[in-house]
């Protein structure tokens, strides 16, 4: 049932080119210049006529919905605001009846998302439902939603739900950009053929597997460890550093890379890994220098770069090259490395990789 892997952790994360390709099947046809989604076509004018889209979703579900906030809020020109379930709806939130909610869930099960959506519901928002599972409370509740086509995800730590669930959002962000005219033509159109390669890029981002492994040699036994991206890797070091800590019980904080100086950077020393996501579109300059901070203060580099990086290289204690994507894709791309390192990690310490102590797979009380 593992498909001759050691654990379901590692075959998920070896799916997700697959799986990519599930999810955009039949709704991504980048030649003819197309985005067609069932959920989003019949609901077109709630979303076009939406002043604001509110995120809410809890743990991995929540970083892709702050992936979504930068992709819809720069293809789609619509302001988004993402919020943990949980404060959500125990804090009386604005909701207005012209705000689309839109509630994303691996399981479908979370008992805060499914509250909060009940709570979005009675205060006249439209809902939408982002799940994988089908059939599931979440997307019962929802008023209409895109599954993922992730498969069964087994594992506690979410992987491939994760890369899933930025596809479906990504696209739902370029459909209203298509609507809206918030993106020029040939970049819409650039966008399309490079989300449908996007599987070909995650495929070759799994080869960074072995390096992965012997990083992990040297840093299984560190008991804390950062994870610094800007813009749409942020969300992606918030990520890394959950799934390092849900299966190896190392401490682990991501932080945007300029936060870092306003607190975090007093922590950095010769013992203190510091995972970089460092890829050449995006704010890589202004990573660079991020990355000389630490260096200065002997934090130990372990940089995901692009491929013929040389800036990078030069300064980080590991690299970890992948294939280059633009900006707005690269969360699919760079998070892959990530999930490898706290895989092997975990490995190496003789944890629990699939189901991790105290953790459920899906959290049903609140
Ligand atoms: O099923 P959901 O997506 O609603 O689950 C949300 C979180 O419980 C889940 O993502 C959790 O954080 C994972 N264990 C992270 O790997």
């Amino acid at each position: 049932e593992k498909g001759g892997y050691d654990h379901f952790m590692l075959k998920e994360i070896c799916e997700q080119p697959n799986v990519i390709k599930d999810t955009y099947r039949g709704r991504l046809h980048a030649n003819q210049g197309i985005i067609q989604m069932a959920g989003v076509e019949d609901n077109i004018e709630k979303f076009l006529n939406a002043e604001r889209i509110l995120i809410i979703a809890c743990g991995t579900s929540w970083h892709a919905g702050l992936v979504a906030e930068y992709v819809i809020e720069e293809f789609a020109r619509i302001p988004v605001e993402v919020e943990y379930a949980s404060e959500f709806r125990y804090r009386n939130p604005i909701i207005n009846k012209k705000d689309v909610v839109i509630a994303i869930s691996q399981s479908g099960e979370t008992a805060d998302t499914l509250a909060a959506i009940k709570l979005a519901k009675e205060r006249g928002a439209f809902v939408f439902g982002v799940c994988n599972v089908v059939g599931s409370s979440i997307s019962r509740e929802t008023h209409a939603g895109a599954y993922t086509h992730a498969g069964p995800e087994i594992g506690v730590a979410s992987t491939k739900a994760f890369t899933t669930q930025i596809t479906v959002l990504t696209m739902i962000a370029l459909r209203l950009a298509k609507a809206k005219g918030t993106l020029s033509n040939s970049d819409f159109h650039r966008y399309l053929q490079e989300l449908e390669v996007i599987p070909e890029k995650v495929l070759e981002a799994l080869q960074t597997n072995d390096k992965a492994k012997e990083i992990a040699e040297k840093f299984k036994d560190a008991s804390n460890c950062l994870y610094l991206g800007r813009g749409y890797n942020f969300p992606v070091a918030l990520e890394g550093a959950l799934k390092l800590k849900e299966i190896s019980y190392i401490h682990a904080e991501g932080y945007p890379a300029a936060e870092m100086k306003h607190g975090p950077i007093a922590l950095i020393d010769e013992q203190m890994p510091v995972v970089v996501i460092a890829p050449k579109q995006g704010h890589y300059d202004k990573v660079v220098s991020n990355i000389q901070e630490i260096k200065s203060r002997s934090g130990k580099i372990i940089a995901v770069v692009t491929k013929g990086d040389k800036q990078v290289k030069e300064l980080a204690d590991h690299v970890i090259e992948i294939p280059e994507t633009s900006d707005a894709l690269s969360p699919l791309v760079t998070t892959i490395p990530l999930q490898l390192l706290s895989y092997h990690i975990a490995v190496l310490r003789g944890c629990n990789v699939d189901q991790p102590r105290n953790l459920a797979k899906s959290v049903t009380v609140e």
